[in-house]
């Protein structure tokens, strides 16, 4: 169930079995020279839309832009200020809590993103006792599970892509994003075959310490078929994983 394709109705009769939703957030950022922009939003809207699909749980629509300025130095990126992204991301959360919903999943599929999520959800929690102290709302409870960290979801990663999986433009969320749009499926040959791995500062430097923007991997490895394989993985454990929170 998506709440974008649902009425406002439907949305009221899921909130009487369920008071949690999942959101699907990432980055609209540079994957290499086979990768989407979209890559890291994508990843886990797929995987998200097809658990909503499996099981009924609610999931909301993409937070698809967020933690990339050191990937500005290549053409499409966009990015959000640290401040923006929590300001933006507490109102998200301030417009479902005042509709009920009392959970709220954050499936990320952007390792940048990781601090200012945290950052974000003390903020909330913040704001909750600051401003609603002694009130018998219940609390809002957040939660951040990375896509590769779903419990099984890195062994079959691990598997399909023993050697140049890399950090960064990975053929794992290469692959899960051309089972989402076979479509998209590009062919590049890679120089060099693996790309170097390195510390990120900033956008000037990233593009100097590699100009392709792919640390450690070999994305010409991913397939729809790879794709397939992981996104049942993690399709399964986010529906577990989804209920147990849902209940907490
Ligand atoms: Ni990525």
């Amino acid at each position: 169930m998506q709440l974008h394709l649902s009425s406002w109705p439907e949305i009221d009769k899921y909130l009487e079995t369920s008071k949690a939703i999942v959101i699907p957030i990432g980055s609209t950022e540079q994957h290499g020279p086979n990768g989407l922009l979209g890559t890291d939003a994508l990843c886990p809207e797929i995987i998200a839309r097809r658990a909503g699909d499996d099981s009924g749980i609610l999931v909301g629509p993409t937070f698809n832009v967020g933690q990339a300025q050191h990937h500005m130095a290549f053409p499409g990126t966009i990015t959000l200020r640290p401040s923006t992204m929590i300001a933006a991301m507490m109102d998200w959360a301030q417009s479902l809590t005042r509709h009920g919903f009392e959970r709220i999943y954050w499936l990320n599929g952007h390792g940048g993103n990781i601090n200012t999520i945290n950052a974000a959800f003390s903020e909330m929690y913040h704001g909750i006792s600051f401003g609603e102290a002694g009130t018998n709302k219940p609390p809002l409870r957040c939660m951040l599970r990375n896509w590769w960290e779903l419990s099984g979801v890195m062994d079959v990663c691990k598997q399909l892509f023993p050697v140049g999986e890399g950090s960064h433009a990975t053929p794992s969320e290469v692959s899960v994003t051309y089972f989402g749009y076979p479509e998209a499926v590009k062919r590049v040959e890679m120089s060099p075959k693996i790309a170097p791995n390195g510390p990120i500062f900033d956008a000037e430097d990233y593009r100097r310490r590699f100009p392709d923007g792919r640390i450690g991997s070999d994305p010409s490895q991913a397939s729809v078929e790879a794709g397939e394989k992981i996104v049942n993985a993690a399709v399964k454990a986010v529906i577990a994983e989804f209920q147990r929170f849902a209940a907490s």
